[in-house]
Formats: C-alpha cells, sequence, structure tokens
C-alpha cells in the first residue's frame, strides 16, 4: 500500500510518496518521475550500512553515471567544507547539468544535498528519500536547504524544491528511539496546526511509534506532509502564511543554540511549544483549560530537563539575534485554537522570561 501527496507548487509540483517497504520500486518511481539518469546518492554512512537489504534494489545497472558517496553524519557536515568536497566529486566523476542527486538520511543529509543540488550547474534534480522520523514528517518537504555558518544554524541556504520525496518506514526499523522523540516534537507540532481530530489521535495513539506500528506511523507521517504541503503551496518562501510552521521554533533555535545544538531539534521544539504555551496564556490569548490541554501532550513526552542548565538571559539574548529577527524585535508564533494560529506577535521580556520559568518548572 501506498500513499501519496502531491505537492501542487505553481512551477514545481512534485510527488510524495508513502508506504512501508515501498523502496523496492525505486527504479519505477524515479523512470515515472521523470529524473536525469545519471544519479549520485548522497547517503548517510550509518543508513548506508545498517540498510544494505533495503538499498539493494537502488541497481547501478539501470543509470549510465551513478556513484554512492557516503557521509559520516553530524550537524558539523553541513558546511561550506563538504559543499565544496561533494561539488569537486561531481565534477570529477564528470556529471553535468542532466543530473539527479538522491539524498538518503535525515534532515543534515537532506538540507546538504539539497543545498549542493540546488547550486552545482545552477541547479540539478534532487529526490529526498528520508529515514529518519523528523525528516518524514517534516524536512524532506518544502524546500527549505541549507549549512551552518559562522556559528550560525542554516544561516545560508536555498530554497529548492526536490523532483520526488520517497517515505519508506521500513528505514525506521534501525532508528535509536531518541531519535523517534525527536520527530515526534515536529508531529506533535503539526496536531495543533490544522484540526481537533489529529491532535486527539496523536494523543491516543504517539507510543505506538516506539514500537514501529506502521498503520500508526504512516498516518502521522501522512497527516503531518498534507499540512505542510497545503501550507508550502501557499507560501512557498515563508513570506506570510508559512510562518505557522515555527509554531514554538523561537523558544525552540534559542534552546538549541543555548546546548550548542548537543539537544536534538524535536525535543527543544517539544519544549518550545510548551513555553510558546505559556506565552500565549499570559498575554490572554488562551484561557487556563486550553492551556492545560495543549500542555497535555509535550507534558507527557517530558523531555525538558535541559532547561535546568540553561540561563534566561542567554536564551534571551540569542532569540534577539536570530536570523528572523532583522528589526531586534522577537517575534513568536502562538497558538489561540487548534487550527488557529498568531504570527508576528511581540511580547515584554518579563513575560517572556515568565514563560521559560513556567516550562523549567513543569519539567522538573
Ligand atoms: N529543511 C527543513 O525544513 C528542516 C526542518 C527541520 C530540521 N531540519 C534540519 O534537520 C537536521 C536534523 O535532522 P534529523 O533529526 O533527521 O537528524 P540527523 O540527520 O542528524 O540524523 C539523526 C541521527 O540518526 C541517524 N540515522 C538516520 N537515519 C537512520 C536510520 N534509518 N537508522 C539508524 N540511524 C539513522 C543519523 O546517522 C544521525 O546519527 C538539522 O540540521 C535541522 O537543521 C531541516
Amino acid at each position: 500500500m501506498q500513499n501519496k501527496i502531491t505537492v501542487k507548487l505553481k512551477d514545481n509540483a512534485y510527488n510524495i510518496l508513502i508506504g512501508n517497504s515501498i523502496f523496492k520500486n525505486i527504479t519505477s518511481y524515479l523512470e515515472k518521475n521523470s529524473v536525469y539518469k545519471n544519479i549520485l546518492v548522497i547517503i548517510d554512512e550509518v543508513v548506508f550500512k545498517k540498510q544494505k537489504n533495503i538499498l539493494k534494489y537502488l541497481s547501478p545497472k539501470e543509470y549510465s553515471n551513478f556513484n554512492i558517496y557516503p557521509l559520516k553524519v553530524n550537524e558539523s557536515i553541513k558546511s561550506y567544507k563538504t559543499v565544496i568536497k561533494v561539488h569537486s566529486y561531481l565534477l570529477e566523476k564528470k556529471y553535468s547539468r542532466d543530473t539527479t542527486i538522491i539524498a538518503i538520511g535525515g534532515g543534515v543529509i537532506g538540507d546538504l544535498a539539497g543545498f549542493v543540488s540546488s547550486i552545482y550547474m545552477r541547479g540539478v534534480h534532487l529526490v529526498n528519500i528520508p529515514t529518519t522520523l523528523l525528516s518524514m514528517v517534516d524536512s524532506a518537504v518544502g524546500g527549505k536547504t541549507g549549512i551552518n555558518f559562522n556559528n550560525k544554524k542554516n544561516i545560508i541556504g536555498t530554497f529548492y524544491q526536490p523532483k520526488l520525496v520517497l517515505v519508506d518506514t521500513e528505514f525506521l526499523t534501525t532508528l535509536p528511539k531518541a531519535e523517534f522523540t525527536s520527530g515526534l516534537g515536529e508531529i506533535i507540532k503539526y496536531s495543533y496546526l490544522y484540526d481537533e481530530k489529529f491532535f486527539v489521535y496523536l494523543s491516543n495513539n504517539y507510543k505506538k511509534i516506539y514500537k514501529n506500528n506502521s498503520t500508526v506511523l504512516q498516518k502521522l507521517i501522512y497527516n503531518s506532509l498534507l499540512i505542510k504541503s497545503n501550507i508550502v503551496k501557499q507560501d512557498e518562501k515563508e513570506e506570510s502564511l508559512r510562518k505557522i510552521l515555527n509554531l514554538g521554533h523561537t523558544f525552540a533555535h534559542a534552546f538549541e543554540s543555548n546546548s550548542k545544538f548537543k539537544i536534538k531539534h524535536g525535543m527543544a521544539v517539544i519544549t518550545g511549544l510548551t513555553a510558546s504555551f505559556y506565552l500565549s496564556h499570559q498575554l490572554g490569548i488562551i484561557n487556563d483549560n486550553s492551556l492545560y490541554k495543549y500542555l497535555s501532550l509535550p507534558a507527557s513526552i517530558n523531555v525538558g530537563s535541559f532547561l535546568n542548565k540553561m540561563d534566561n538571559r542567554k536564551i534571551y539574548s540569542i532569540m534577539r539575534s536570530d536570523k528572523k529577527n532583522y528589526d531586534g524585535k522577537i517575534k513568536f508564533v502562538l497558538i489561540k485554537e487548534i487550527g488557529e494560529i498568531l504570527v508576528d506577535v511581540i511580547a515584554k521580556p518579563s513575560l517572556i522570561y515568565s514563560a521559560i520559568d513556567k516550562t523549567r518548572k513543569l519539567y522538573l
């Protein structure tokens, strides 16, 4: 069984295919989606080693120029240095404009390979095959690519849409538990963006992801990507509506940065969502009942104890220097109700400090 979502962008519409054990049809999917036949696979080394059983279906015989480029993944490989290495390799192996880069890995590989593809010979085809839950529900779709520079995360990048996204939940069989929790962070975010039904389903079923329940995983991935692609098709470059995807992220990015990126993105998002709900409450945007209801999911996952070691003033100053706050004002994305999200909300520093304090207390 395979589910399909078409991201209906004006210029670059593309398909997302979601299923369990669908990678075995990779050759025909590439064919049907008309990608170029000179292929470079940029792959997470761990996935390359652990998933040989799945990867065997990608056969070099089908393609004129075919190479595999494994990378040892950590956040620091999202750099100019790696971009130069991959571009040099592409030239050495004589890849021209009719090239397809297939990114197989989590968000690090996706962001890097996306950036590499977007600027090599002014853009070659890109296929995303996410292998972490976070990349399956979020980063593989939407076209944001990026590398880190000058200690700033994702400060260099492009909007560059893939030609195809293939989500095969079989890759998750080797994923560590903490990475499931990290992916859950973004799924939780999506559950506030659209309707009550998804929020209730997620609250009742999220524990099943740790048992690799394929039905639940596919439903959560499908719903999250459907919400994301509907938003992206209306606002590809984050000029307006797409900002709602940053619910909880103003806090989350500051927590991540303060930890020197030692805490995982999804854990920071869960904690950032919590802080954003407290801020909404303090600003009178939501009442007590809504606050407790929205907090129930992040509180039950309980990953915010890292906040004990963080200083409020430091968090505040990181938020002020965020690339989205070009005028020095911190802008928050806050919930009014499920499906109604406010963007560019400004709050007094005392309220921001107090939202962080309340979050810290919740996760003590
Ligand atoms: N472009 C976007 O829209 C967007 C959105 C959110 C996050 N991001 C970026 O995504 C990155 C984080 O991505 P991530 O959370 O997927 O982390 P990641 O790519 O670092 O992967 C996490 C860990 O899981 C391992 N791994 C990957 N797949 C595996 C598998 N199937 N089995 C076993 N181990 C596996 C990796 O080797 C790594 O150790 C960050 O750089 C963040 O900036 C981008």
